[in-house]
């Protein structure tokens, strides 16, 4: 590590210590913490994840790095500050929640910061820099990691905030991306320590989407994938405030569908099914698919399926599947 990035992350370990002190502990910080009690977080949770507050003053934490003798220019560098257009310098995560971002080692690289009013952007992450790399890194999975490993199963959330609920709701092998799509290096990641891997997003067609370019990524990768069972537009976070942990664990966790179950579903929305036309082409698209299952016994449960569904005979759905994988070589 260089110096000059030993020094952020020495910088990154002094913000965490006080945002997360001036939140739990002082009236500076009053507004984070009622704003996560409001949405339900224990003070064991918040001292886990050392969620933290940021005050809405402009150089709380610039004085605070100063004092300790940091340099401006690191600072703005690590994204701590923010160096604005007339050349003054202030706080970037300003009245925010903030969440320290730790690298699989439980080093805090990065920082998201959670809006509490109705600021734009809802939230502010940390600037990308050769330290923080989003497309890297797992949001939780140091952690997350020995629970991953124990159950050799990981579940895949979209944002921090749910897998800090899933985590007090007892799914403890949670992790998240940083606001951006699942990379190939991420899914490497997971690989190398589960078989299976959960889908979690949010229920809105973002997150469907979402779910499907990452399970094919992930399946690429060599996992077995499965899709929660999330439903009505909400969010993991918003169920589990809801409906609690134990609604969570059994009626979307351990009801996860398989990955070909989802798609069937997914692929409708592509074909008007009440056309006969459309109707042979989502069965035949389906049909692609199927072939590439290599255990008969799955193949047949989906083919009976669609035949019972679509009333097409098993021994034409059997000869496509046949010709299909022909084809495949
Ligand atoms: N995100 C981001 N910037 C935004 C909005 C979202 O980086 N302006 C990222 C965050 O990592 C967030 C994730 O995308 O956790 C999922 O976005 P969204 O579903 O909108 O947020 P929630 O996690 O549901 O946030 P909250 O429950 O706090 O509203
Ligand atoms: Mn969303
Ligand atoms: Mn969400
Ligand atoms: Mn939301
Ligand atoms: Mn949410």
């Amino acid at each position: 590590v260089s110096q000059e990035n030993q020094s952020i992350l020495s910088a990154s370990e002094w913000v965490t210590k006080l945002y997360h002190h001036l939140l739990r502990y002082t009236k500076d910080g009053k507004e984070g913490y009622q704003y996560l009690k409001d949405r339900g977080i224990t003070d064991e949770t918040i001292d886990i994840f050392q969620m933290g507050f940021a005050p809405n003053v402009k150089d709380f934490t610039a004085e605070f790095l100063q004092k300790k003798g940091f340099h401006q220019q690191i600072l703005v560098k690590a994204g701590l500050l923010s160096l604005n257009e007339d050349n003054s310098i202030t706080d970037r995560f300003r009245g925010r929640v903030v969440f320290p971002i730790r690298n699989h080692l439980g080093k805090t690289i990065a920082f998201g910061g959670r809006t509490i009013s109705d600021q734009e952007p809802k939230y502010l992450n940390s600037p990308e820099s050769d330290l923080f790399q989003k497309g890297k890194i797992l949001y939780n999975f140091d952690l997350s990691k020995r629970y991953i490993r124990k159950q050799s199963e990981a579940v895949l959330f979209e944002g921090y905030m749910d897998v800090i609920t899933a985590y007090q709701a007892g799914v403890k092998n949670a992790v998240a991306t940083l606001g951006t799509s699942l990379t190939e290096a991420q899914a490497r990641l997971l690989r190398r320590y589960v078989d299976t891997v959960i889908i979690c997003y949010d229920a809105d067609e973002a997150g469907t989407e979402a779910a499907y370019k990452a399970a094919v990524l992930l399946q690429k990768a060599g996992s077995h994938v499965k899709i929660a069972n999330m439903q009505d537009d909400r969010d993991p976070d918003d169920f589990i405030r809801e409906f609690g942990a134990e609604a969570f664990q059994d009626q979307v966790i351990k009801s996860s569908l398989p990955f070909t179950s989802f798609y069937m579903k997914y692929l409708k929305k592509d074909y008007n099914l009440s056309l006969e036309g459309d109707r042979i082409q989502y069965i035949e698209k389906l049909l692609e698919y199927l072939a590439t299952i290599e255990s008969p016994v799955e193949r047949e449960y989906y083919l009976k399926e669609i035949g019972d569904s679509y009333n097409v005979s098993m021994d034409s759905l059997k000869q496509e599947i046949l010709t299909n994988r022909e084809k495949m070589g």
